[in-house]
């Protein structure tokens, strides 16, 4: 009687423990993130589209990638690049049919891969059938309450709030609610806390909110259904208005989530929340790290210190990095996934002015892939494609469109993008005549492409480094460089040591208890790994990353 009474205790202890479900395929997945108009074009209009991505896959597999996510591919105005819908069901006819997107989805079954897609849940576009019915002054009809409009705006807004507000003088309102751009009216689902004296704040129980969450559960099971392996969602915390500890947002989603995990046991929900402690509270897969945020080790720009810690310069700081990721990542541990992605649709791509050699990009891969969690490539960023500052704004681009610049396949005619004469292009390419591309660096061993495979076949071969291995900071977060942690699972241990700095660096290691130190894998075998009574020592060459297997 007792023991069962332990096994019991011990199950309910262990399943509290690993508490969310996630399917298995996540605890080995490696995502690429492709922006479909830039990817590949195969109807040579200039633009990409699925038939072009399908086209495609075998060299996205040859990465050692085993997930694919696309940026919105549903109709839509283009005012914010797809994040505009004009309906939630159909595939933009600029990237095919939904036929189109059934066969790519099926190909990518075949090679075992899956298919993510994106879910604007927050918000549609002003010229969806939805909003346009709730523009109208009749209020019982389907769409009415889709949207939140108001009859006036009240005074006492604090500036971020009165921000949102849209005048459109509809017969149904003077205002409308928005969420990114005007064009993008904010999608109701409800209130944390209404206003009593501001009517148009419903409740989350009130039949409008209610119903836009239905259409939401509705949209994931037409995809879901048609074989989609789940969705990335977009701006996940937004949707609850007047939410600022994000309570009821958390409480929506996680009863979305149990909903879908009933009912799509294989499926994955990914946030972008940018705060897994969050998201995975609300029973999310996976949730992001910004990869230009303002702690972020590799964005420079206005929010950030002058000096980050992926340059040469080597005077970049990591602590305020650290205790945020550790924070994180021990806040989720056993429950879901965290993400620092190699880049997005948003942010400068790592390979940004000073920061630009094949050895520095082989340097920040290393750190981003041996971290745990689940990986996210960016496409192009294998091959170290550039972000391109002054590229010009298109679709609502705005300085986003150095990211979004066409995949670099080879040499031919628009670097094997597209067949349509230049000038047609979606957006302009790297003018560099050394661009890197594809062809050129499946031919180098020491390319970065194939540095980033070599990577990635580590990382499968070893639980220890997988998205389930432990991760624990050696080196003193407070002297940055090198920065040294370890991966481990059982008593298989990986050390990774990264230096990004022009000089040549040392550090003492203690307490790590090492018998052996093997180099498997690396920027240079000219790092020095001595082991010593308690402590080693080790010396890593300027800009330089190793991996030690420790026994
Ligand atoms: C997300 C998307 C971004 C889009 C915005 C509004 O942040 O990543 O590209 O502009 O939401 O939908």
């Amino acid at each position: 009687m007792k023991k069962i009474l332990f096994l019991l205790i011990g199950i309910l202890i262990s399943s509290s423990i690993i508490g969310q479900t996630h399917p298995d395929w996540i605890k080995k997945s490696v995502f690429y993130q492709i922006y479909p108009s830039s990817f590949q074009d195969n109807d040579a209009n200039g633009i990409g589209d699925l038939k072009g991505i399908e086209s495609r896959l075998d060299y996205i597999q040859s990465l050692g990638i085993n997930a694919v996510w696309l940026n919105p591919v549903f109709k839509s105005a283009f005012q914010d690049g797809g994040y505009d819908v004009i309906d939630f069901y159909q595939v933009d006819p600029r990237f095919g049919t939904n036929t189109d997107l059934v066969e790519l989805v099926n190909q990518i079954h075949k090679r075992g891969m899956h298919l993510v897609l994106d879910l604007v849940a927050g918000h549609s576009s002003n010229q969806n059938e939805w909003f346009k019915q709730s523009m109208q002054a009749d209020t019982n009809l389907r769409y009415s309450n889709y949207y939140i409009w108001a009859p006036y705006k009240p005074n006492d807004l604090s500036e971020q709030e009165a921000s949102r507000w849209v005048e459109a003088n509809a017969p149904r309102g003077k205002y409308y609610i928005k969420n990114f751009y005007d064009i993008q009216p904010a999608l109701n689902f409800g209130y944390a806390k209404p206003n009593p004296k501001h009517p148009w704040e419903q409740p989350v129980d009130a039949p409008g909110p209610q119903a836009v969450k239905n259409e939401l559960k509705n949209i994931i099971t037409f995809w879901l259904e048609k074989g989609v392996d789940g969705f990335r969602v977009d701006l996940a915390a937004s949707l609850i208005k007047n939410d600022p500890d994000k309570s009821a947002t958390i409480a929506l989603w996680k009863e979305l989530n149990g909903w879908f995990d009933k009912k799509f046991p294989n499926g994955v929900l990914i946030a972008e929340w940018f705060n897994p402690k969050q998201s995975i509270e609300g029973g999310f897969d996976i949730d992001f790290l910004q990869p230009g945020h303002l702690f972020s080790p590799f964005q420079r720009g206005q929010k950030v210190p002058a000096k980050v810690y992926f340059d040469k310069a080597g005077e970049g700081e990591l602590i305020k990095w650290y205790n945020d990721y550790k924070d994180q990542y021990e806040s989720t541990l056993n429950k879901g996934y965290i993400s620092l992605p190699t880049g997005n649709h948003d942010s400068p791509r790592i390979a940004d002015s000073s920061r630009n050699d094949v050895n520095q990009l082989k340097v920040a891969m290393t750190f981003l892939l041996t971290l745990p969690g689940v990986p996210f490539i960016y496409y192009g960023d294998e091959i170290g494609m550039k972000y391109i500052p002054g590229s010009p704004d298109v679709e609502g681009s705005r300085t986003r469109s150095g990211t979004r610049t066409p995949m670099q396949w080879d040499d031919s005619k628009n670097a094997g993008f597209t067949l349509a004469e230049t000038k047609k292009i979606y957006i302009p390419q790297d003018p560099d005549p050394n661009r890197p591309t594809v062809a050129k660096e499946d031919k180098d061993p020491n390319s970065q492409l194939n540095y980033v495979r070599k990577l990635l076949t580590l990382r499968a071969s070893s639980t220890a480094l997988g998205n389930d291995g432990e991760w624990k900071f050696i080196s003193d977060p407070a002297k940055p460089y090198p920065m040294i942690y370890m991966r481990s699972k059982g008593s298989e241990r990986y050390l990774i040591l990264i230096n990004p700095s022009g000089s040549k660096v040392k550090a003492e290691l203690s307490s790590i208890n090492t018998k052996k130190a093997i180099y498997v894998f690396g920027t240079s075998e000219k790092c020095v790994y001595k082991i010593g009574k308690g402590t080693d020592m080790i010396t890593l060459p300027a800009v330089s990353a190793a991996i030690y297997k420790i026994e």
